[in-house]
């Protein structure tokens, strides 16, 4: 079976992260995110994944040349000269994607979810239309597309990208399956799926939608990102418990706390819930750790205060610092000690010696 995951550019919401590593190779729960992705749809029984994007990174090409092996699936870099939206790319991935008669699934790269690949499929075959849309529920509906169905029907009626007067609270999660029909409706040009494709093929009563039990996220921006990490801890806390830090363990405070094995943890810690901490991190004596995560090769002091916090590689936060607000360091930040940050966005290299009280970018 076939797959495209649609990755993109630059990623300039995550940033400071993206300044240094591209979007799909940050780290979502210690895996790169798009490991989640790649893992998900190899279980699904995907051999063929083409992976759409507008540059292709050094960096990217090495790391996924060893999943390749690992999950036993072929991947493609498909190389855009200019951003073709989230349509054009199955224009230009058609030699793949059409290469037989089967359905191919396509992702967004910035979303995590259970991934019910399998019974999406099922589900798709089942109806013979063109295609499928994964939906979910939201509150806050107007950064997404949104779905309203046919009465009693999964048949999907209108869809409406990031709609400024509310539609439903059902949403497009970003992961499709289509038929290789879907590729006689896109040229080979900048076209949005969302905007360009799903009306029409609602239109033509060819798109279904299949609903998605359990947690999801785009992750593709800071604060949901934590939000993320939050929602796959929970879930990670009732399917495989044990691959979290024991609740029993003298600094898990709230449970749902992950930490790499080659990680250092003082005495006297205070952690959860929903912490990351990543590959060689050290954590200092007396530290308290709540929503965040710090990536690998990071280092906290005694006795600092972290919360709703991303902590960027090798970054190090002082003695007695406090960091919170949808605080984000870059890599090779320095927070000096006993230092408050509060919604510090910091680039890459930076050295913070003074109080930073409202949020703002650090450059
Ligand atoms: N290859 C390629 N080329 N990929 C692109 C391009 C492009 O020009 N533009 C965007 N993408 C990729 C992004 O990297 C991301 O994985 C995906 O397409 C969606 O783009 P986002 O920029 O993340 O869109 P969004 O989050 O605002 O909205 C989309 O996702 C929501 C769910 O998270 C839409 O699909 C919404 O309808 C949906 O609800
Ligand atoms: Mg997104």
């Amino acid at each position: 079976m076939k797959a495209l995951i649609l990755v993109g550019g630059f990623g300039t919401r995550l940033r400071p992260l993206t300044l240094t590593m591209p979007k799909p190779l940050v780290e979502f729960a210690n895996r790169p995110m798009i490991l989640h992705q790649i893992e998900a749809l190899a279980q699904a029984g995907v051999t063929d994944v083409v992976l759409a994007v507008n540059y292709k990174p050094e960096a990217m090409v090495s790391i996924l040349e060893k999943y390749e092996e690992q999950y036993n699936v072929k991947i493609t870099f498909s190389v855009e000269t200019e951003p073709l939206g989230t349509a054009g790319p199955l224009a230009l991935a058609r030699d793949i994607l059409a290469k037989d008669d089967s359905p191919f699934f396509v992702l967004n790269s910035d979303v995590i979810c259970e991934f019910p690949l399998r019974e999406l499929k099922k589900f798709h075959e089942a109806h013979g239309c063109e295609g499928t849309i994964l939906v979910t529920k939201v509150e806050e509906p107007s950064k997404y597309g949104v779905i309203v169905n046919k009465a009693d029907s999964t048949l999907i009626d209108r869809f409406v990208e990031k709609p400024a007067e509310f539609v439903s609270n059902k949403i497009n999660a970003g992961i499709y399956i289509f038929n290789p029909a879907i590729l006689d409706r896109i040229e080979l040009r900048p076209t949005s799926i969302e905007n360009e494709v799903f009306p029409h093929m609602a239109a033509d009563h060819q798109l279904h939608s299949f609903t998605l039990d359990g947690f999801w996220m785009d992750v593709g921006q800071p604060k949901d990102f934590l939000t993320g990490t939050c929602l796959y801890l929970s879930h990670v806390a009732k399917c495989n418990p044990g691959s979290l830090a024991h609740p029993n363990a003298g600094y898990v405070h709230g449970g749902n706390v992950l930490v790499d094995p080659t990680a250092k943890v003082g005495k006297d810690c205070r952690i959860g819930p929903n912490v990351v901490i990543g590959p060689g991190v050290v954590v200092g004596d007396g530290v308290r750790l709540q929503r965040c995560v710090l990536l690998e090769g990071s280092s906290v002091k005694d006795f600092a205060w972290i919360k709703n916090t991303i902590v960027g590689w090798h970054s190090t936060v002082g003695r007695w610092a406090r960091l919170e607000g949808t605080s984000v360091l870059g890599d090779y930040v320095t927070v000096k000690d006993e230092v408050y940050v509060n919604g510090g966005s910091i680039l890459p290299h930076k050295s913070i010696s003074s109080n930073i009280t409202e949020p703002q970018i650090i450059m």
